[in-house]
């Protein structure tokens, strides 16, 4: 019988048992350590109180960088409907069940850091296919603050602590942000109510990216990811968050935890937005910059399945410290698009993967897949699976051996690239773009007034941050609002030029 991913790795629990060593010997005694004479040396051949002091310096492992605060839990994704004209992939055929496991998290902060910060939430999924592992991982965002992965690093750094005084800073966070203005879309998506969401429950998940789905014909369409939470959308104002990350910093740790613990078992629906690959290059929005969304109007969404996550981790470091989750691990049926911030991302995670945990990191017990594994990697830190005697170690061979089966294979993807010289730029606008014009609707026709009012609010707040002698960051600042409207430019002028200002100077 199969063993649920949830349940790898537990070791059986007899009360009354006996404490050992790491390697099974009982031990003489949980409290003291061997002396010579009751004052003297500790022989360094009491190994028992070495194994524990030193085990002990080892249980750390780097936390992810970026995304490094969050949790999880797992569950169970059922496709309800037939998308078997878009799409082979075995998970997403009517009727299919697969286990999974979902990680929520904020992106800047630390492992300790509050939950309750403004920041995008990341939704990071594992689907345990019987085709391999699919990860879809996304954040509670359709868009993203930039659109090559070139810039990623720099992001990230201008979000994080100073070099010099290990501080987080507004004015560099705003220098960054005025000086890519493709960031306009996400900054206002953050700087508004949905910025802190009440919980992780009470959020939207997406894909973000534009992905291919390729059915059993080998017919492509693009494809768009949104998860829809059946617990209802909420949001917490700035001061309730700021309130929540000094009265409990695990606040949607223990919200999720505790509801999956009561039985309160929360739930999405996903659903995908489908483009024919042919109407992507005279959409009125280029379709693979990941600034931009689909309107749902143009693209309705058509229903999958439903995901509901119904079992606790049993042990955090193990199961959702340890998790590795990759846009790079895709299945049969799914592919890559011309997004450039997918295509730097399907090399990353992987990377920092085998540095983070180690080299047979997929040999984890959260991270194996529950199909087998038949690859020619071999040997690397803590290898506990090998092949099998018999097998040959490399490829082609006449021992006999694993052969690739297109067939049965993944699809990386395949596009028109316009052209075959090496380019260096940005995407090609469409009809419709500008850095500005998804801002605009979000804040003019999607947002009621009390909506707007939070967020000028909340961007005048973050602004206030700045020192007032930084003017022509100011300025910038102005500008970048200015240019999605002029009415809430100046309503966040009006209320930095209000309220108390900060210290955050871009030199400190
Ligand atoms: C985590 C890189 C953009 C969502 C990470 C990690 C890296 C990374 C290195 C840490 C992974 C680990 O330690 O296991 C990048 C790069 C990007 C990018 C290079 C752009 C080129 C994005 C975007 C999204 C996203 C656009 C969402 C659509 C996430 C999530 C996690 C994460 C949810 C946490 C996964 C988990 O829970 O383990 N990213 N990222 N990232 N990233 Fe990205």
């Amino acid at each position: 019988m199969t063993v649920h991913p949830a349940d790898r790795g537990v070791r059986d629990f007899q009360p009354g048992s006996h404490t050992t060593t790491d390697s099974g010997q009982p031990v003489p005694n949980d409290e003291f350590s061997a002396q010579v004479g009751q004052q003297g040396p500790q022989p360094i051949h009491d190994f028992y109180l070495i194994e524990k002091l030193a085990h002990f310096n080892r249980e750390n492992i780097p936390e992810r960088l970026p995304h490094a605060k969050g949790s999880g839990a797992f569950g169970e994704f059922v496709t309800t409907e037939d998308i078997s004209d878009i799409t082979c992939a075995g998970l997403f055929q009517k009727g299919v069940k697969t286990p999974m496991l979902a990680r929520f998290s904020t992106v800047a902060g630390e492992k300790g850091s509050p939950d309750t910060w403004r920041d995008p939430r990341g939704f990071a999924l594992k689907f345990y296919t019987e085709e391999g592992n699919y990860d879809l991982v996304g954040n509670n965002t359709p868009i993203f603050f930039i659109r090559d992965a070139i810039k990623f690093p720099d992001f990230i750094h201008s979000q994080r602590r100073k070099n010099a005084s290990g501080l987080r800073n507004h004015a560099m966070q705003w220098d960054f942000w005025t000086l890519s203005p493709e960031s306009t879309h996400q900054v206002t998506w953050l700087m508004g109510d949905r910025g802190i969401p009440k919980t992780w429950r009470h959020m939207d998940g997406f894909g973000s990216h534009t992905y291919q789905f390729i059915n059993a014909e080998g017919v492509r369409h693009w494809v768009k990811f949104h998860f829809k939470t059946n617990q209802g959308i909420d949001f917490l104002t700035q001061a309730e968050a700021d309130k929540l990350a000094g009265e409990n910093a695990d606040y949607h740790r223990e919200d999720l935890y505790e509801s999956i613990k009561n039985g309160d078992y929360p739930s999405w629906d996903l659903h995908v937005q489908v483009m024919p690959v042919d109407e992507a290059e005279t959409y009125r929005y280029n379709p693979f910059d990941l600034t931009k969304t689909w309107s749902q109007r143009d693209y309705p969404l058509r229903k999958v399945g439903t995901m509901t996550l119904n079992r606790n981790p049993q042990n955090h470091h193990a199961q959702i410290e340890q998790a590795a989750f990759a846009p790079t691990n895709i299945v049969k049926g799914i592919g890559f698009s011309p997004d450039k911030m997918l295509l730097g991302r399907v090399f990353a995670y992987p990377d920092i993967q085998r540095y983070r945990i180690g080299a047979n990191y997929q040999q984890v017990p959260v991270n194996r897949p529950l199909s087998p594994v038949n690859s020619y990697s071999k040997e690397g830190a803590m290898q506990f699976e090998f092949p099998h005697p018999a097998q040959a170690e490399y490829h082609p061979n006449t021992i006999g051996g694993p052969s690739a089966d297109a067939s049965k294979a993944f699809d990386i993807g395949s596009w028109d690239t316009k052209g075959s010289d090496i380019y260096r730029g940005d995407v090609s606008p469409h009809a419709d773009d500008t850095d500005q014009v998804q801002a605009a609707i979000l804040y003019r026709e999607v947002m009621d007034d009390a909506a707007r009012e939070r967020l000028a609010a909340n961007i005048a707040g973050h602004v206030s941050a700045i020192h007032p002698d930084e003017t022509e960051l100011l300025e910038r600042v102005y500008a970048y609002w200015a240019a999605v409207d002029e009415g809430l430019c100046q309503a966040v002028k009006a209320g930095v030029e209000a309220g108390p200002r900060g210290n955050h100077r871009l030199q400190d």
